[in-house]
């Protein structure tokens, strides 16, 4: 594998163990099953795994409340299990992260429970206490609706206890040194079992200040240095993928200006603005978010993505952008959640419209950044509104027509298997899909082949071309003498569009189409005028058919300097 920057291109798929694939007919995905579904992996052509959290858990957050750093969840399998699995995808060349959720325990971590008991526990000052009722203890909860508070009184400790997310998640006192200590000591083991890096869960708040007489909460910077640099002494290529959802303004602050903060942040910013842009088939405020999250280190990646474990939050859009968006995608009560968010997956979202859902993959795949899919998104899974909160777009995984799609031999999966109605395993699973080569998985594996393709997206600089029809977005890289052009048609109805290719001195270029046979040449003004169907995209290499040559110069050089400007 090669290792310089790996990320800079990588094709990501997250998944829990959980609902993968079960191989000991308990009911229960575990990590012996999705050692059997790497093939499937490589096939698909995702190059990294990012696996949800699978530690010793009361699993009351689906895992995000961890009772033990230092192991395996004997749901999920064994410590041993998981190296197998590990060395699996090594042999594969696929990579590993994994959730590093130490903003908080479950407070069934043996470090909660002694710290309870005592005020003179070791443990105690590695949590954040409060004698008296905090006056904010009913502000900043992260589940509006369904959490209360974010201080709870513990009758055993006599005191108040803070919870940025639900109670049962008290809140480490990541400020403290020992605790400090302790995070590194949990990357570390991770790391020794063959792990590329950590999707690190709820960044701002693990370095906020925490406590009753903290008002607003600061944001203690330099800590995702000390997380970097430790990581990196440890393993040169191991990673730090961000969960912030934050505005661009301190998007610098946490990859950090020397670019020796995080390695990658999630790009919610461009996430709910893509949304809005398919939502309304106005890309104008997508345009600006691109612009808006451009500056980032030459080291640094954004991770994009569709849709996620968690609700799509809109928060970041205007109460107008957000209405509508709720209006088009989740317009009953029951679709939304936290009063910010829609927790459907995408192609119930969609409407099950395959030209909709290939504009969304042809965009994220597109967009400047490493593309992270959502497992099951490859074939179109849909959603259980029955059940609740964000679990509805946590279903197991449909692989075949088998009875619960063949996800478990047991007739009591963890959680029911989407069946009957457009998105029953019946009819939408990979077995099927795998077949049929128009198939949505099928199409899915050869976006991911082309987007590997065109390394210019990972490395290069982007620029957004005018294409004076707002449904419209055109984007084109430049990376070493090496150009792509990429056009979206966001709305229903075909559009003419007319644009220049970008560069002065480009005119006359043809367009080589990467996916199909219709080429574009310039007319004599040197313009392109394109028809696009509705919902049509198009993935063009700018300058003709020499291309081939030139991309020598990406592959004789490795270490690939990125052009990006910080
Ligand atoms: C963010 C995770 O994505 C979410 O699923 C979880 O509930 C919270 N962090 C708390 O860990």
């Amino acid at each position: 594998m090669i290792d310089d920057l790996w990320y800079k291109n990588a094709i990501l798929y997250c998944l829990s163990v959980g609902t993968y694939m079960d191989a000991n007919g308990d009911g229960i995905g575990d990590f012996k099953g999705l050692l059997r579904r790497l093939d499937y992996l490589q096939g698909l052509g995702i190059t990294t795994i990012w696996l949800m959290p699978f530690q010793p858990s009361p699993g009351k957050d689906d895992g995000y409340d961890i009772s033990d750093y230092y192991g395996v969840n004997p749901r999920y399998g064994t410590l041993g299990d998981f190296v197998e699995f590990t060395h699996g995808c090594r042999q594969r060349g696929i990579r590993v992260i994994i959730d590093l959720v130490v903003n908080h325990t479950s407070d069934a971590h043996p470090w909660f429970r002694e710290a309870r008991g005592s005020k003179d526990s070791p443990h105690r000052d590695w949590y954040v206490w409060s004698d008296k009722k905090p006056a904010n203890a009913d502000k900043g909860m992260v589940f509006p609706g369904v959490q209360k508070s974010t201080w709870t009184h513990d009758k055993e400790a006599k005191a108040w206890y803070f919870h940025r997310f639900y109670d049962f998640q008290p809140d480490l006192n990541t400020s403290n040194p020992q605790v400090q200590a302790e995070i590194l000591k949990v990357m570390g083991f991770w790391t020794q079992l063959g792990v590329s890096g950590f999707r690190m869960d709820a960044v701002p708040f693990v370095i906020a200040t925490k406590g009753a007489k903290v008002k607003t909460p600061a944001e203690q910077y330099d800590m995702l240095r000390s997380l970097r640099e430790f990581l990196q002494w440890r393993q040169g290529n191991a990673i730090i993928l961000g969960e912030a959802n934050v505005k661009p303004k301190t998007d610098m602050e946490y990859f950090g200006k020397a670019g020796d903060r995080m390695h990658m942040m999630f790009n919610f910013h461009v996430n709910q603005h893509l949304f809005y842009a398919m939502a309304s088939a106005d890309t104008r405020p997508l345009a600006a978010a691109l612009k808006a999250t451009r500056t980032r280190p030459a080291t640094a990646q954004w991770g994009l993505f569709l849709r996620n474990h968690d609700e799509l939050d809109l928060g970041r859009l205007t109460k107008a952008q957000r209405e509508l968006v709720f209006d088009k995608f989740g317009p009953d009560k029951n679709m939304q959640l936290y009063n910010r968010g829609i927790r459907r997956r995408l192609a119930p979202m969609l409407g099950g419209d395959r030209r909709r859902l290939e504009l969304a993959y042809s965009l994220l795949c597109t967009l400047p950044g490493t593309p992270v899919i959502r497992y099951g998104d490859e074939i179109g899974m849909g959603d259980n509104l029955d059940l609740p909160e964000r679990n509805c777009a946590r279903t197991p995984m449909q692989w075949s027509t088998e009875p619960n799609a063949g996800f478990t031999e047991s007739d009591r999966p963890v959680l029911p298997v989407i069946s009957k109605g457009a998105y029953g395993y019946e009819h939408v699973n990979a077995a099927v899909q795998r077949r049929d080569p128009n198939s949505l998985l099928n199409w899915t594996e050869r976006i991911i082949r082309m987007r590997k393709e065109v390394p210019e997206i990972g490395w290069g600089d982007f620029q957004v071309i005018a294409s004076r029809d707002p449904a419209v977005l055109i984007l084109r890289y430049d990376w070493r003498n090496n150009s792509v052009l990429f056009v979206h048609n966001l709305d229903e109805q075909p559009r003419e569009v007319s644009f220049a290719t970008g560069l002065p001195g480009e005119t006359g270029k043809l367009l080589v189409n990467l996916l199909a046979e219709d080429h574009s040449r310039a007319n004599d003004d040197g313009k392109h005028n394109l028809l696009l169907e509705g919902y049509g995209y198009r993935w063009y290499r700018v300058g003709g058919l020499d291309y081939l040559l030139k991309r020598s110069d990406i592959d004789t050089d490795s270490t690939g300097k990125a052009s990006h400007p910080a």
